[in-house]
């Protein structure tokens, strides 16, 4: 099973379209593994999805964190490696390698590298392997307004540069894209131009403003959520009331 029959089996199994981003901060690696134990074993009934980038990849290392894919894959859930890769393509195959061995099904990267000699490899790598790739198209802090809403003039005339980014995902055989929650008209313009075989992404829930009913009404398959859980007295409550927002 490839990657997004994988996450939207999940999704369908769980009932659930949260993916857990489980950032925690900085601690010893023993206290780190301890408390990323505990927040997944009480999420997981919650959550189609784990992410992981270097809040935890950092400190515990990719074979530090591969019982929490193991345990994360028993319960049901897909694993992603959030690390916004975008280096040469020798550079960008030889990391998504070592994140694929380690037992990730999907990394995202940024569009930046461009295809030819930039991200081409490790889609190539990525396919032939079942795995999937995710590609940043708008990212959900303020902040992001400043590249990703440039104008960009292509072939096709002036257009804002998360559509360039959006086009080139399709063109490249994208598993999904990331678009903030913090803009559901973006969401909504997106799921428009891709039609609804991409999956969409979205972070930004909570902490940052964003709202997950929102985002999931303009279009958005899966939304992620990191603090809003791993910082709650209650993890599972927290991640249990997310849920009930989706339905009120
Ligand atoms: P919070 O704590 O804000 O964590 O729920 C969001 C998680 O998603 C990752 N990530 C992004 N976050 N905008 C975001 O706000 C993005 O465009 C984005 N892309 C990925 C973030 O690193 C954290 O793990």
């Amino acid at each position: 099973m490839g990657f997004l029959e994988f996450i939207r089996k999940a999704r369908g199994d769980k009932g659930s379209p949260l993916v857990l981003a489980l950032d925690l901060k900085p601690d010893k690696p023993s206290k780190l593994m301890r408390r990323a134990r505990s927040i997944l074993e009480a999420v997981a009934p919650y959550a189609c999805a784990l992410k992981l980038n270097f809040h935890l990849i950092l400190p515990l290392g990719l074979s530090g964190v591969k019982p929490l894919l193991d345990r994360a894959h028993d319960q049901g859930m897909a694993c992603i490696a959030d690390v916004k890769l975008g280096d040469i393509g020798a550079t960008n195959e030889v990391a998504a390698r070592h994140f694929f061995e380690a037992g990730f099904d999907a990394l995202t990267v940024s569009p930046l590298a461009g295809w030819e000699g930039g991200l081409e490899p490790l889609f190539e790598l990525a396919h032939g392997a079942g795995k999937g790739v995710i590609v940043l198209a708008y990212m959900s802090h303020p902040g992001a307004s400043e590249t990703f809403g440039l104008r960009a003039v292509g072939p096709a005339g002036e257009i804002p540069l998360y559509r360039f980014f959006v086009q080139k995902a399709l063109e490249w055989g994208a598993d999904g894209l990331v678009v903030g929650a913090t803009r559901p008209e973006v969401i909504r313009e997106v799921r428009e131009v891709v039609g609804p075989h991409m999956a969409l992404f979205s972070p930004g829930v909570g902490v940052q403003g964003g709202r997950a009913r929102e985002a999931l009404d303009a279009g958005a398959d899966f939304i992620i959520v990191g603090r809003s859980i791993t910082e709650a007295e209650d993890p599972a409550g927290a991640a249990k009331a997310i849920l009930k927002s989706l339905s009120a």
